[in-house]
């Protein structure tokens, strides 16, 4: 009886030591949130692996949540990780906008927040912010197109059409803004035609970055200007998800069989579907965005809120989200295409050889 009594005492501040953590802590001190928008890109799911991973290895507890694109469901995430006691909320938002109310409340009840790749905009809540150089995605965009067309050197006249990102996402403006700063002497001096005419940037946004909704505007396109022969010389397209759309159109128009060659189609992400596309053509190039590097960058700042410390930043003066300019880390992004990609994803461990087969 009495060795039972033991075994069960054992037993139960066992469970008690695992629930609560070393030293007694309760979990909840260290309990760090991490909404993602989507599962649906392969990025975002490596996005998620990685801060979890890296933020365990620091012996943070961490609640991840993806959103599947919808804003309230979101919301519902961060209310739910403001109740359930979480310090730090890193949040790649759905749309930048939308979720002030949500963090005031957090504000409130002395939660802080990192902005994780997007901005987070119109709130004071936001204490640091870590990203990619976005603008720079855009220009590395525009420098692949002038150099593969060889526009230096005066070739042309080409005919391109544009695609913008999600107008809800900060990011697409300033993807959008890198590479037309590159493209739009050729297009002022007829060295880049635009048979479509359409440019700015409300108008080639796709919402929610939705493959089906760019696959839906390029076979429009195609109708209205390509059905007779006249040749697409190169898309700017912003991301892998946009370019996977575009890519399927242009299949479906013919691209690709009968010496029909694809146009220079850029991407950003280097998705799996997308390198392997590259592989075959499809696809030129995408940009790498090691999130291994991002990861890691937001582990210091949670740590440094946490401590009451400040984080490094790298730009105090780019991103105003509309009350406040946010400090924030830029990491470098870089591109791959079909010459380098063995050793930019492969050598450097983001996939194996096996993953792009
Ligand atoms: C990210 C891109 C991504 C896009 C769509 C942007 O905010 O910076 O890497 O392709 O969202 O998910």
């Amino acid at each position: 009886m009495f060795r039972k009594l033991i075994t069960t005492l054992l037993a139960t501040s066992l469970i008690t030591l695992s629930l609560t953590g070393c030293g007694g802590k309760s979990s909840k001190d260290n309990l760090v949130g991490v909404a993602m928008p989507t599962q649906s890109l392969q990025r975002w799911n490596q996005d998620g692996a990685n801060m979890k991973a890296a933020l365990e290895a620091k012996g943070y507890q961490v609640d991840l949540q993806y959103a599947n694109n919808d804003v309230n469901t979101q919301v519902q995430q961060l209310e739910n990780m403001i109740t359930k006691g979480c310090k730090v909320l890193v949040i790649a938002s759905i749309d930048g906008s939308a979720i002030t109310d949500v963090l005031s409340k957090a504000e409130k009840n002395k939660v802080q927040v990192i902005a994780y790749d997007r901005l987070i905009m119109q709130s004071p809540n936001v204490s640091y912010y870590a990203t990619f150089d976005n603008f720079k995605v855009g220009v590395i965009q525009g420098q692949y197109i002038e150099e593969k067309l060889g526009l230096k050197e005066g070739k042309g006249p080409f005919n391109l059409e544009v695609f913008g990102g999600s107008p809800d996402d900060n990011n697409a403006t300033f993807f959008y803004n890198g590479a037309i700063s590159i493209l739009k002497p050729y297009i002022d001096s007829g060295k880049l035609v635009v048979p479509s005419g359409q440019t700015d940037f409300t108008t080639v946004a796709i919402q929610g970055w939705d493959s089906a909704k760019a696959q839906a505007r390029m076979d429009t396109l195609i109708t209205a200007k390509y059905a007779n022969g006249e040749k697409l010389d190169v898309v700017l397209s912003p991301n892998d998800s946009l370019a996977i759309g575009i890519v399927a159109s242009l299949k479906n128009a013919g691209y690709g069989t009968g010496g029909k060659t694809y146009p220079i189609i850029t991407g950003q992400d280097c998705d799996k579907p997308n390198v392997m596309a590259m592989i075959n053509d499809q696809q030129s190039m995408s940009i790498f965005k090691d999130t291994r590097t991002l990861a890691s960058k937001v582990v210091e700042m949670v740590d440094a809120l946490l401590q009451g410390k400040e984080a490094p930043v790298n730009d105090t003066k780019t991103y105003d989200n509309g009350t406040k300019v946010v400090p924030s880390f830029l990491c470098d992004p870089v591109y791959a295409d079909k010459t380098n990609y063995k050793e930019i994803l492969i050598d450097s461990g983001y996939y194996k050889e096996d993953d792009l087969k």
